[in-house]
């Protein structure tokens, strides 16, 4: 078997792939598809006696049925589970030693769908084997959206200078996550996006940290009609029902949105609807007439069956036996320290009048945390837990300052106290402008601004409470990486989601 470029390569994220892998992945779902349609020889039984893995905790039926007819197809042996009855899940064993079980029976590569946000994550993370995401709860579904641009590109010939139309439930549904990231790089694409309020796309999406897109390229609509109307793809989802704890607002939602024969009076003729399926009988979101009486709309159909030949493609790349023609950008993982980044400021030989020396550095030995902003003294007291300090603590609040962009200013000293690396972190968090002073001797001996390190472990909890890192029966430490530093910003390594001042989601969980 040959050393392909994605040989060992996971399928977490569609983040994890840059736009010429992705490009790379839809060739050669084209070549696939072509080979079956004119018998061509080369193209099956490429993993001959390998082994795919599956692990469904939840319900599938296109997912599942699409990679067990390509590991077949290449000749592969599949073992695992469709669902949990009948598994040692049953008996409250861990997603960890589930999986784990299928690797140490040979597995080559695994699939996984899960609905804790980030499973598909840990899994990769534990196991030493390629591990394909065939969607984790609300989060992603990478292999939907490689189907989903092939699908896109067969109809309408490019992948750019699109009008896309997204339709139904934009924040549980997994697949609208990952294709709108992955529509995003692509230039000229415009999206209309359509949900009851409740159900609207999330913020990390809309602003996409690190994608050519801008907000410009984003209308909210009203109607299926008014998005419709000016779109080449509609790409319609389900009310993720099964997502929704409350009652009242799941039948608050349930039919709010239904595209239907109106919604079609005033359409370009090469819209397509795609649906990444099922599509809930009892509250359709698209009407049922319209299969009759505008079939020429539909390919939801076509576009599952397209991800029978884009999972042969995966499997094959990610056990290697194909991709050793790949030749463009290849991803690769930022590398992450953790270590704080601390800016030396410089030391003024005299410090300012009588009345700053005594107020600000009047501390033989300690630490003086200065240029803290209005009105975050008490927090930054009560996060560093200072009452635990051992020495005493002064703290003022409201100071005028003589810093530009700043004309109040809060102020901490800490007596015979040193800061911890996890509490320079916090600092970091709660207020990257702060300047922190070491005094020895009554001196100041240095200075510095702390900045976040790129990644940051342990110190955060994530406020996903579908994330895994927050399963109690799994050993997923929380991992954070710093998407902007001022203000900080940080994503969770398992469920992305982001966590800041301003969304009121920081949780520091100080020991
Ligand atoms: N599109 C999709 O994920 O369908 P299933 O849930 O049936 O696998």
């Amino acid at each position: 078997m040959s050393e392909g470029h994605f040989k060992g390569r996971d399928i977490v994220s569609i983040d994890h792939f840059t736009t010429d892998e992705i490009v790379w992945f839809l060739d050669q779902t084209q070549k696939f598809k072509d080979a079956k349609k004119n018998n061509e020889f080369g193209y099956s039984k490429l993993l001959k006696d390998r082994v795919m893995g599956y692990a469904f905790f939840e319900a599938s039926t296109r997912t599942r049925l699409s990679f067990m007819r390509a590991a077949r197809k290449q000749g592969m042996d599949r073992i695992g589970f469709g669902k949990a009855e009948g598994t040692s899940l049953e008996k409250d064993e861990s997603l960890h030693h589930s999986i784990e079980m299928l690797a140490q029976y040979e597995a080559d590569v695994l699939v996984i769908r899960n609905k804790s946000e980030g499973a598909a994550q840990f899994a990769a993370d534990k196991l030493d084997i390629p591990v394909i995401n065939a969607g984790d709860g609300r989060h992603e579904h990478p292999t939907q959206t490689i189907l989903d641009l092939y699908s896109i590109r067969e109809t309408q010939g490019r992948l750019e200078n699109l009008n896309i139309a997204m339709i139904g439930d934009l924040k549980n549904g997994r697949t609208v996550h990952s294709l709108i990231k992955a529509l995003r790089r692509f230039p000229g694409n415009k999206f209309f996006l359509v949900s009851p309020p409740q159900l609207a796309m999330p913020a990390e999406y809309v602003h996409s940290e690190g994608h050519p897109g801008s907000l410009e390229d984003i209308a909210i609509c009203y109607t299926p009609e008014e998005a419709l109307e000016q779109a080449d793809i509609g790409y319609v989802t389900r009310v993720q029902k099964e997502r929704i704890a409350d009652d009242k607002e799941r039948r608050a939602v349930l039919g709010a949105i239904q595209v239907k024969q109106s919604s079609l009076r005033n359409v370009r003729p090469n819209l397509k609807l795609l649906h990444p399926l099922p599509i809930d009988a009892e509250n359709p979101e698209i009407e049922k007439t319209l299969y009759r009486t505008h079939p020429q709309h539909i390919y939801f159909f076509k576009q599952a069956g397209n991800g029978l030949y884009s999972r042969e493609v995966e499997l094959c790349a990610v056990v290697g036996a194909i991709g050793e023609d790949f030749e463009g950008e290849g991803y690769r993982h930022p590398e992450r320290s953790d270590k704080n980044v601390m800016i030396p400021l410089p030391i003024r030989e005299k410090i300012g009048d009588e009345k700053e020396r005594k107020f600000v550095y009047s501390i033989d030995n300690g630490v003086v945390i200065d240029h803290v902003p209005p009105g975050q003294v008490i927090r930054i007291y009560r996060e560093l837990k200072l009452e635990n300090a051992g020495g005493e603590v002064i703290f003022a609040d409201n100071l005028r300052t003589g810093r530009q962009g700043m004309e109040r200013k809060g102020l901490i000293k800490l007596v015979n106290h040193q800061l911890s690396p996890e509490e320079f972190k916090t600092l970091a968090i709660l207020c990257p402008e702060a300047t922190v002073s070491i005094i020895n001797g009554g001196k100041v001996a240095e200075k510095y601004n702390v900045q976040l390190p790129d990644k940051v472990d342990g110190l955060l909890e994530c406020q996903n409470d579908s994330c895994i890192s927050r399963n109690p029966r799994e050993d997923a430490p929380a991992v954070f990486y710093t998407a902007s530093r001022n203000p900080a910003i940080l994503s969770c390594h398992y469920c992305d989601t982001r966590h800041s001042l301003e969304r009121g989601n920081i949780k520091i969980i100080l020991k």
